[in-house]
C-alpha cells in the first residue's frame, strides 16, 4: 500500500536553520512582509530573499504558488523554497501550496518555517496528497522520499488538527491504489482481502460469497460475473461510531474489469476498464478514513465485486433475469452491467440495514464525460436535501459535482417488450437513463443520490492534487458529508 509521507511538527528554533538540510521553506505574503523563520533566511541569505520578494518574479506569483532558489549562501540547504500565502489563506490556497512543496520535495528533505501561519495543517494535506505517486510495479527503486518537517509556534495545536486530515490522505490513497492497481492483480478475491484487512482498524467487514448472493435471489448482481472465472462478492464493511442510530449507507459499483462481455468493448482503451471499480474504491477509502479519525458516527459501506467478461457461461444480449427485488429485467447490453450490479446491492442494503440515507458511487456512463468532462462527476437525487448537502461538502473539499436531472420521460425508455424493463435506453441522456434504472430500486422513503464518476475517479491529465490516473474523487466530499451532518458532537 502507497502511504501518505508522515508529517512533524516542531518548535520554532531559528538556530537550526542555516545547517538544516534538504530544502528551507519561507511563507511570504502579498504584503512581502517578513515573519520571524524568514528574517532569519534572509540575514543568512544576505538578504537575498528580500531581493527576490521586491522582484518583477514574486509579483506575479499567485497565492499557494512556489518558487525555489538554489544553493542559497549562508545555507546547508540546497534550496530556499519561498511560498507566496497570506497569514490567514483559504483552505484551497493552504492545500495548493502543499501540492506545490510535494512537486518541489523531489526526494529531498522539507523544513517548513510555518511560524504562526493559519491552516498549517491544510498545507500538510496538499503536501501528503500531491505526494502520491504509484509505483507498485516498478523495479528500479524508488528515491526515498525525504522527511517533511514543520516549525510552528503551536506543534501540539497544529497536530491535532492535522490528525484527521492525515487520515483523510490515507483514505484517499487507499482509494487511488485500489483505482490503480490493473486487473490481474486486484481481482475480486484480491480487493475482498484488502477490505478484510481493515478490520484492524475496528471496521467490522463480512464477506457474501456467491452461494449465499444466489439464496438472497441476486440474479442481476450474479448475471454480470458468470461469464469470469473471478468469483462475484459483495464486501459489507460497518463503522459504528454513533451509538444505535440506523447507519447512513454507502455503495460502490466494484467491476474489477469490464470488458463489455459478449456486447464487447472496442479494443482502443479498454485497458482504462481496470479503474471501473473506482466507485467501490472511493466507498473503501471512506470507510477507512472513517475509521482513522473514530467518526462518531454508524456508516455502511457495501460493494459488489465482479469482472464483466465474455465466455461460453457469460450472460447473452437478450436474456432475462430477475432481481433481489423481484423485478425482471431484459439484458439487451450487456455492457451497461454497472446498473445490474448496483440494483441488486442497493436493494439488499436498504432491506438489511434501513439506512436514514444512502449514496452509491459508480463509473457508470461514458455519456456523463461527454456532459461534465472531468472537472464534475454527476449528482442524481430524490433528495434536495441530501443534494445540497453533497455539494456544500464537495465544493468545500474543490471537488467538482454537477446535479443532473431525472424524471418519467427518460424513465420511459426503459419499457421492455418482454420483460419488467430492459438495461439500456435510446444513446441521448445516457447518463440520466442509467440514473433512472438505478432509481427504480430505491424506496421513494429513503434520500439516495447517485454520483457518477466515470469522468473524475482517473484522468490522464495531473490535477490539483494528484498526479495523472486515479484522483480518489470522492473521499473527501463524503467524510465532509459524514462530518457535518450525520456525526454527533
Ligand atoms: N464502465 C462503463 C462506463 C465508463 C466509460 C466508465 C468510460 C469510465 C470510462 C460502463 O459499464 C459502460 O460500459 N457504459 C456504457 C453504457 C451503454 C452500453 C448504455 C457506456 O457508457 O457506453
Ligand atoms: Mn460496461
Ligand atoms: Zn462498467
Amino acid at each position: 500500500m502507497t502511504t501518505p509521507a508522515e508529517i512533524k511538527f516542531k518548535d520554532v528554533d531559528l538556530e537550526a536553520i542555516a545547517s538544516a538540510a534538504g530544502k528551507v521553506v519561507v511563507f511570504v505574503g502579498e504584503d512581502g512582509k517578513l515573519d520571524a523563520g524568514a528574517r532569519k533566511v534572509n540575514t543568512l541569505t544576505r538578504k537575498a530573499l528580500a531581493r527576490f520578494v521586491e522582484s518583477a518574479a514574486f509579483e506575479k506569483m499567485a497565492a499557494g504558488d512556489a518558487a525555489p532558489l538554489g544553493y542559497p549562501v549562508g545555507m546547508a540547504a540546497v534550496a530556499v523554497v519561498v511560498v507566496k500565502l497570506g497569514r490567514k489563506p483559504s483552505c484551497a490556497d493552504a492545500r495548493k501550496a502543499g501540492a506545490q512543496l510535494a512537486k518541489i520535495q523531489n526526494g529531498d528533505d522539507l523544513l517548513i518555517l510555518a511560524g504562526t501561519i493559519a491552516r498549517a495543517e491544510e498545507i500538510s494535506l496538499g503536501l501528503a496528497l500531491r505526494g502520491y505517486t504509484f509505483e507498485t510495479h516498478k523495479t528500479a527503486p524508488a528515491k526515498t522520499a525525504g522527511t517533511v518537517t514543520f516549525m510552528v509556534s503551536k506543534p501540539e495545536a497544529v497536530a491535532k488538527a492535522a490528525a484527521p486530515l492525515a487520515a483523510v490522505a490515507e483514505g484517499v490513497f487507499f482509494t487511488r491504489d485500489l483505482t490503480n492497481e490493473p486487473a490481474n492483480v486486484l481481482t475480486t478475491d484480491d480487493f475482498a482481502a484488502r477490505l478484510a484487512a481493515m478490520q484492524e482498524l475496528g471496521l467490522e467487514v463480512e464477506i457474501l460469497e456467491e452461494d449465499v448472493l444466489a439464496k438472497l435471489g441476486m440474479r442481476t448482481l450474479l448475471s454480470v460475473g458468470q461469464g469470469s472465472d473471478s468469483p462475484t462478492k459483495v464486501v459489507v464493511m460497518s463503522w459504528n461510531g454513533g451509538g444505535k442510530e440506523a447507519p447512513f449507507a454507502l455503495v460502490g459499483k466494484g467491476v474489477v474489469f469490464d470488458t463489455g462481455g459478449i456486447s464487447l468493448k472496442q479494443p482502443g482503451g479498454m485497458e482504462e476498464m481496470t479503474m471501473d471499480m473506482g466507485g467501490a474504491g472511493v466507498v473503501a477509502g471512506v470507510m477507512r478514513t472513517l475509521a482513522l479519525r473514530k467518526a462518531k458516527a454508524n456508516v455502511v459501506g457495501l460493494v459488489g465485486l465482479v469482472e464483466n467478461m465474455p465466455s461460453g457461461n457469460a450472460t447473452r444480449p437478450g436474456d432475462v433475469v430477475k432481481s433481489m427485488k423481484g423485478d425482471t429485467i431484459e439484458i439487451i447490453n450487456t455492457d451497461a452491467e454497472g446498473r445490474l450490479v448496483l440494483a441488486d446491492v442497493l436493494w439488499y442494503t436498504q432491506e438489511r440495514f434501513k439506512p436514514v440515507g444512502m449514496i452509491n458511487l459508480a463509473t457508470l456512463t461514458g455519456a456523463i464525460m461527454v456532459a461534465l468532462g472531468h472537472e464534475n462527476a454527476g449528482m442524481f437525487s430524490n433528495s434536495d436535501g441530501l443534494s445540497t448537502s453533497i455539494a456544500k461538502a464537495a465544493a468545500a473539499e474543490g471537488e467538482g459535482v454537477w446535479r443532473m436531472p431525472l424524471g418519467a420521460g427518460y424513465d420511459a425508455e426503459l419499457k421492455s417488450r418482454i420483460a419488467d424493463m430492459k438495461n439500456v435506453g435510446g444513446r441521448m441522456g445516457g447518463a440520466v437513463i442509467a440514473a433512472q434504472f438505478l432509481q427504480r430500486f430505491v424506496k421513494p422513503d429513503v434520500p439516495w443520490a447517485h454520483l457518477d464518476i466515470a469522468g473524475t475517479a482517473s484522468v490522464k491529465k495531473e490535477t490539483a492534487l494528484a498526479p495523472a490516473g486515479a484522483t480518489g474523487w470522492g473521499v473527501m466530499a463524503l467524510n465532509r458529508l459524514i462530518a457535518d451532518n450525520y456525526e454527533k458532537g
